[in-house]
């Protein structure tokens, strides 16, 4: 039985409170064999959400993070910060951060290559095979038994759309991906696929080729969605 990954992206649509009540029903949710459950939640209640879930089988993840280190870098989040908090995984490169951040493909390459030379794990996510820089990866990650790269296929045109990829168009991006990353060596690194999944249609999609979980927003901040994702493994 493959390993699954089910990440909720909260982004920045819950306040304080909304986010403190969702962590409180979360941390219920028990742990299946083969399923790994994360949720990133935005940086300003990492820490209250990363106490409520401490004991609990979900892993708190950062949503994104700066290129530096600690220095004079106003409204900057670095990793070590992240690390200190006891953060062990980032998601990068979402495709809101490149279009509403303008995060360029060269910014956000060059902090791919920091966070793999980091002691963190990172979330990449794309848009098509083209964005993923295959060289890059290979240079920085050589021991396919240690991945700490998982990729997260999101085409923009399905992200809060309600428009879902159809099965066959992500098994074929997840398989041209796969494959290569395959001719690299890198067969190990996980494959999420993201983009308007809801308790519907997560089922097909967890169980189709190539596809090692899901990165899900809106309905990952809904603890009944949430709860019927994981139900339909
Ligand atoms: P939705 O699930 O709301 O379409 O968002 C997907 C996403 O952007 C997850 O990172």
């Amino acid at each position: 039985m493959k390993k699954l990954h089910i990440v909720g992206n909260w982004k920045m649509t819950l306040n304080k409170e909304d986010s403190i009540a969702l962590a409180e029903k979360i941390k219920t949710i028990s742990k299946k064999d083969n399923l790994n459950i994360e949720v990133a939640p935005t940086s300003l209640y990492i820490n209250d959400i990363l106490k409520i879930l401490k004991e609990s089988d979900i892993n708190v993840i950062s949503q994104n993070f700066d290129f530096e280190s600690l220095g004079s870098f106003t409204g900057g989040i670095c990793l070590d910060q992240l690390i200190e908090l006891g953060v062990s995984k980032s998601i990068l490169g979402h495709s809101e951060r490149r279009s509403k951040f303008n995060e360029s493909d060269d910014q956000i390459n060059s902090k791919l290559e920091t966070v793999l030379k980091s002691q963190l794990d990172v979330i990449f996510c794309f848009d098509s095979y083209d964005q993923v820089p295959f060289d890059l990866i290979k240079n920085n990650l050589n021991d396919n038994s240690k991945i700490k790269l998982t990729l997260a296929y999101e085409p923009t045109w399905a992200i809060g759309t309600g428009k879902t990829a159809s099965i066959d168009h992500i098994v074929e991006i997840h398989t041209k991906v796969k494959n290569t990353l395959t001719e690299y060596s890198l067969q190990n690194v996980p494959i999420l696929y993201g983009g308007s999944v809801n308790p519907s249609n997560s089922r097909d999609i967890l169980s189709s080729n190539n596809v090692d979980g899901v990165l899900v927003g809106g309905a990952s901040t809904k603890f009944d969605q949430l709860l019927g994702i994981v139900n339909s493994i």
